[in-house]
């Protein structure tokens, strides 16, 4: 005859969740108690679907391992993991959607710098004479009333013609593409630019294995970034995509949604013109660290 195992022993694999639940039941702060329960309860339930083998349990690891070593000041592996896992573009959806009208937001992304220098509507933000085809953007910021909204900051990023931003690319000026509005007493602003392109995403790193392994491409369909904050608004960080790229259905980082695709529109003389409305939503104005400092 065995004695009973005292409480907190696990006799199996059956018994372990419960366990290390219980283990952590006394977590003063609520919300990481909270977080945790919930964490080892689908991750345990995912162990216990997929089985791994052990060797396929110490290449995960060794894959989160490799994650983190290729992260630096200059780049985070991490981030651009939970990107390409469609959780980045899940948490901005579920904090920023509240199906009210809103934009929709999407991913701050790496490559946001602040500091953009500030601009007069209708500036151009093409810092350098490289070519590219020239394109305005004429927007309208409005609330959820459909109402203008003036004195909105509006920082606007996006990637060169040939899909580099100016901060990967030691060709391009200082500041290039990047330029800070704002909107006047209609909630109106615009600006000149040249067309962005598509670009890969880093695929140096473990990400860039996976996507090989999992035969996805690396591209984000063109884009232009645009943050706009004011008192009393929620910040909205967001994109707006060209909706005839090739890879407008099957962005890497999932960020496009059917009110983010935008309409490039070639004009009679060749350039290109994008319009484009945003809705705000009340709340906190907020701005985010720069991903890259
Ligand atoms: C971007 O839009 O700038 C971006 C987002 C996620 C990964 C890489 C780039
Ligand atoms: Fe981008």
């Amino acid at each position: 005859m065995t004695e009973p195992l005292p409480h907190g022993v696990v006799d199996g694999p059956d018994s372990i969740t419960g366990i290390v639940r219980k283990a952590m039941s006394r977590t003063p702060d609520e919300r990481l108690r909270a977080v945790m329960e919930s964490l080892v309860r689908h991750l345990h339930a995912f162990v216990r679907e997929v089985r791994p083998t052990e060797e396929e349990f110490e290449r995960g690891i060794d894959f989160l391992v490799r994650v983190g070593q290729a992260s630096g000041p200059q780049k985070n592996e991490g981030i651009l993991l939970s990107d390409l896992l469609g959780v980045s573009t899940l948490v901005s959806l579920l904090n920023n959607s509240a199906g009210r009208g809103e934009t929709d937001a999407a991913l701050l992304g790496p490559f946001w710098r602040g500091n953009a220098p500030a601009c007069a509507s209708g500036d151009c933000i093409a810092r350098d004479a490289k070519g590219g085809e020239p394109l305005e953007v004429r927007c309208e910021v409005v609330d959820l009333g459909g109402r203008p909204l003036a004195g909105v900051d509006v920082e606007v990023w996006q990637a060169s013609p040939v899909g580099l931003y100016e901060n990967q690319d030691p060709e391009q000026p200082e500041h290039n593409l990047r330029g800070r509005f704002t909107t006047d007493a209609a909630g109106r602003f615009h600006f000149r630019s040249v067309k962005p392109a598509g670009y890969p995403v880093p695929v140096d790193g473990p990400c860039g294995e996976l996507l090989r392994a999992q035969d996805r491409h690396p591209y984000r369909p063109a884009h232009i970034h645009f943050m706009l904050s004011r008192e009393g608004c929620r910040t909205l960080v967001t994109q707006v995509f060209d909706n005839a790229d090739n890879a407008i259905a099957s962005d890497v980082v999932f960020g496009v949604t059917p009110a983010l695709s935008g309409r490039f529109e070639r004009q009679g003389d060749g350039t290109w013109r994008l319009d484009y409305r945003f809705v705000m939503q009340p709340g906190e104005r907020r701005i985010p660290k720069p991903p890259i400092p």
